[in-house]
């Protein structure tokens, strides 16, 4: 059939269905809409669906349409799967049988595939368009060509675009993209640059499915509606805090070459959530259909979001996913992905409204249910005395509930206690009729409910806004940099943190509940994820647990955080004991910097730990006056001492200075001390005894090459160090092999060459002192975090 007959057939049937004449249409034209990667997944889930829903509402408006699935295969392969996938498209719930019927076989008339791989391709395609254009006599509205297809080619596609493409003056031209819009700020920038050479900005429509999400749009009309009653509450006087979350259930298999390079952050928060977190923040624009004003708001709250660090987010990755990783990729099993599948990050905004008021973005794969929503929670400031159920004292919040959860539907919730919102508009109702469910803590007949009367796809809503030359429903160059330039900055931060690893499903329990304290975030659960009692396998949880030999001693491994929250378990059980038989703790602890994070457990942690009870004696010291950074026990001062409550007189300094003099021979320093630990240590066996290893494989202050002689004998000597400062006073190989337990601690990256070595070479104190460590009757535990023990 021509094209003449069959567009104006379409047009005419479709209007006598309606019974609408022509004089409504608004801007009747012709639209080629163009879908590139036409016959790939997501056209076939969600893009032809979403055609067709805009074909259908506007065709009776005068408008008309063609349709062409653009993609690599030949057309004969090609054009029977579009065929499948157009005979699949379903009309809306008010459409009738029979007109649904027409409207989808005309659809079907006016779809065709078409092979596009080089630029004569698309040339012979604008040909075709222009040639039927003319042969209609119709004017042309536009061009849509939607890239469906990977972004690596984004590039090239609209470099073809635009040098064959381009409708005639007075028609516009769209190109719709869809994330990844880059892997970071300056991966972002350059691509941006690359479109830019090819598109002008507003010709380029950034899609971002969450602001086609029916709750989404309608945060701002919600926003301006209520306007009255929410003006007065809308800061930080009243907003306790927002949560953005999305949790999911399933895992990433099958897309892992993917989202092993994004991790959840790139993959959801950097865009989805933060558009939730700017359409809940952003002033509101004097005009909704103002699509500038709306970008531009927008952006200025971008650019206020006060910069993220590694101390605003945690972390996580559920335990399989190394394992499917390893699959998928053909890895092999050493191979371990920190990519997290779940993130929890604290943003502030700073701006004199929203001052202090935490916003909290959340979402991770594998988690105990499937659900998206934004609260805003206030304060409530009403003490109840008595009947703490009644309404007055329940919690007061707004829910943007985008779908799924207990309430298996989009809503929006507002709780009674708070207003009664205002109707959204005609395409949305009141629920009253209330089922037994509850919405975070709340049971849903406390809340006022609204939801949309027929729900309609994301990418259906934002079809309809491409159409429509709706800009702000979309991300502009400007805020997608924006965006970039704020998460960026957290992702190379986390690039050296390990996610924590949970079991994932209803078993992940309390592990991933985080607490918010100031600007800072952090996981609640002390969980220690190594089980103490197995030796590798699977701990109790379930979890994943590195326990086994090193060096044919014990040893541990973990995450650092998990490692050191270990150790500090493991040091307060052993001064338990040890006090619960002889009344007293002897600790000695060693100086530099892989310690302090036990000193920072010890001290904000274990608050029953035995310090009265405790001595500390120093490992080693450098040999300068106590009151130096570089001192030891300074250190140990500062992170430590300072914060528990030890008697003074259980406290053991090194005497480095003495007669005003540092660690000088004659005035007998080193005896001194070892006087002082045969004294009071008995046997001169230390309970504990904390040792690290430096990247020279010199342990305490033992260094390679040292002569042997000073250290043999005597519990304490003076040493020499290759580095500055020199002279070090250290506790012998003789006094650590005394100990009942030894703990080596071992973390960092850098350290991972040295343990390659260490697991390979025999015991040879000279060159590799910590292979002198060997308690006599006393045992010897490896605490290595995955830093150094995998690199
Ligand atoms: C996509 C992400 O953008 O959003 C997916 O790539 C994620 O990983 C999805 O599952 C979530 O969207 P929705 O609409 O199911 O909440």
């Amino acid at each position: 059939m021509c094209w003449t007959v069959l567009l104006l057939l379409v047009t005419l049937c479709v209007r006598g269905l309606n019974g609408e004449g022509g004089g409504q249409a608004q801007q009747p034209g012709h639209v080629s809409v163009v879908i590139v990667g036409g016959t790939g997944d997501l056209a076939k889930k969600y893009l032809w669906q979403g055609f067709f829903h805009l074909y259908a509402s506007k065709v009776s408006s005068g408008s008309t349409f063609s349709f062409y699935a653009g993609g690599l295969s030949p057309a004969d392969k090609a054009a029977p799967v579009l065929f499948e996938i157009l005979k699949a498209v379903t009309c809306s719930k008010n459409v009738s049988r029979e007109r649904c019927a027409i409207l989808k076989e005309q659809f079907l008339r006016l779809s065709q595939y078409r092979q596009l791989t080089s630029l004569e391709e698309y040339q012979d395609l604008a040909t075709h368009i222009e040639e039927r254009l003319q042969e209609e006599g119709m004017k042309e509205t536009g061009r849509l060509f939607y890239l469906s297809v990977p972004a690596f080619a984004y590039a090239d596609v609209a470099d073809k675009i635009n040098k064959s493409c381009r409708p005639a003056d007075g028609a516009w031209l769209r190109v719709v993209l869809e994330k990844p819009f880059g892997h970071d700020f300056r991966s972002a920038q350059v691509l941006a640059a690359q479109l830019s050479g090819s598109l002008k900005d507003e010709e380029m429509y950034r899609i971002d499915h969450y602001l086609g999400k029916q709750l989404v749009t309608q945060i701002l009309p919600f926003r301006i509606d209520n306007k009255k009653v929410l003006d007065p509450i809308w800061n930080k006087h009243h907003i306790e805090r927002v949560e953005i979350v999305l949790k999911e259930t399933l895992d990433v298999k099958g897309r892992i070459s993917f989202y092993d390079q994004y991790g959840v952050i790139r993959d959801v928060i950097q865009n989805h959530l933060t558009e939730v977190m700017a359409l809940l923040t952003m002033k509101l624009p004097k005009n909704l259909s103002d699509s500038e004003e709306v970008l531009q708001n927008k952006l200025q709250i971008l650019s206020s979001v006060l910069p993220l660090g590694k101390k605003q987010a945690v972390i996580g990755q559920y335990q399989t996913y190394t394992a499917e990783v390893q699959q998928e990729l053909n890895k092999t099993k050493e191979h371990v992905s920190v990519t997290p599948t779940f993130a929890a990050v604290l943003a502030h905004i700073d701006e004199a409204r929203y001052q202090g008021v935490p916003i909290l973005l959340t979402s991770g794969k594998m988690l105990d249910e499937r659900v998206g929503y934004a609260r805003v929670l206030f304060k409530n400031d009403v003490f109840c005395l008595e009947n703490h159920n009644a309404l007055h004292c329940r919690p007061k919040q707004i829910v943007f509930h985008f779908g799924h959860g207990s309430l298996q539907y989009p809503a929006v919730l507002v709780s009674k206690n708070l207003f009664k919102p205002v109707l959204m508009d005609s395409e949305w109702k009141e629920v009253a009729d209330h089922t037994d469910v509850s919405v975070l803590g709340l049971p849903i007949s406390d809340y006022y409910v609204q939801t949309p009367k027929e729900q309609r796809e994301a990418y259906t809503e934002l079809i309809s806004h491409i159409f429509a030359g709706r800009r702000n429903s979309f991300i502009s160059t400007e805020n997608l940099l924006a965006s970039w330039g704020l998460w960026t900055p957290l992702l190379s931060s986390l690039a050296s943190v390990y996610p924590r690893i949970y079991p994932g499903g209803a078993d992940n329990g309390d592990l991933l509940d985080v607490c918010l304290k100031g600007r800072d975030l952090s996981y609640t659960n002390e969980v220690v994820l190594i089980g103490s009692d197995q030796m590798g396998g699977v701990g109790q949880n379930g979890f994943h647990v590195m326990q086994g030999k090193f060096r044919s001693s014990d040893m541990v491994s973990g995450w650092s955080e998990e490692l050191v929250e270990r150790l500090a378990a493991d040091v307060e059980e052993a001064a338990e004991a040890a006090v619960g038989q002889s009344g007293v703790f002897h600790l000695a602890l060693s100086g530099g910097s892989s310690p302090l994070a036990l000193f920072h457990r010890l001290a904000l942690h274990h608050f029953s730990f035995p310090w009265r009870s405790t001595h500390v004696w120093m490992v080693d010291e450098r040999c300068v006056p106590p009151s130096e950074p570089d001192s030891n026990f300074h250190t140990l001062h500062g992170h430590l001492l300072e914060h528990v409550r030890i008697p003074y007189y259980n406290i053991h300094p090194m005497p480095v200075q003495l007669n005003q003099r540092l660690c000088v021979e004659e005035d007998g320093g080193a005896r001194l001390y070892e006087g002082e630990i045969g004294r009071l240590v008995n046997g001169s066996s230390f309970h504990f005894v904390l040792l690290g290893v430096g990247y020279d494989g010199h342990t305490a202050s033992l260094f390679p090459n040292s002569k042997e002689d000073k250290l043999e004998g005597g519990l304490v000597a003076l040493t020499e160090s290759p580095v500055k400062p020199h002279r070090r006073m250290s506790l012998t190989f003789e006094a650590i092999n005394r100990a009942q337990r030894v703990a080596l601690l071992v973390m960092g990256k850098g350290k991972h060459e040295l343990m390659t070595q260490l697991s390979r070479v025999k015991d040879n104190p000279n060159k590799y002192p910590v292979t002198g460590v060997k308690p006599a009757n006393g045992t010897l535990v490896w605490y290595i975090d995955y830093d150094a023990l995998i690199g």
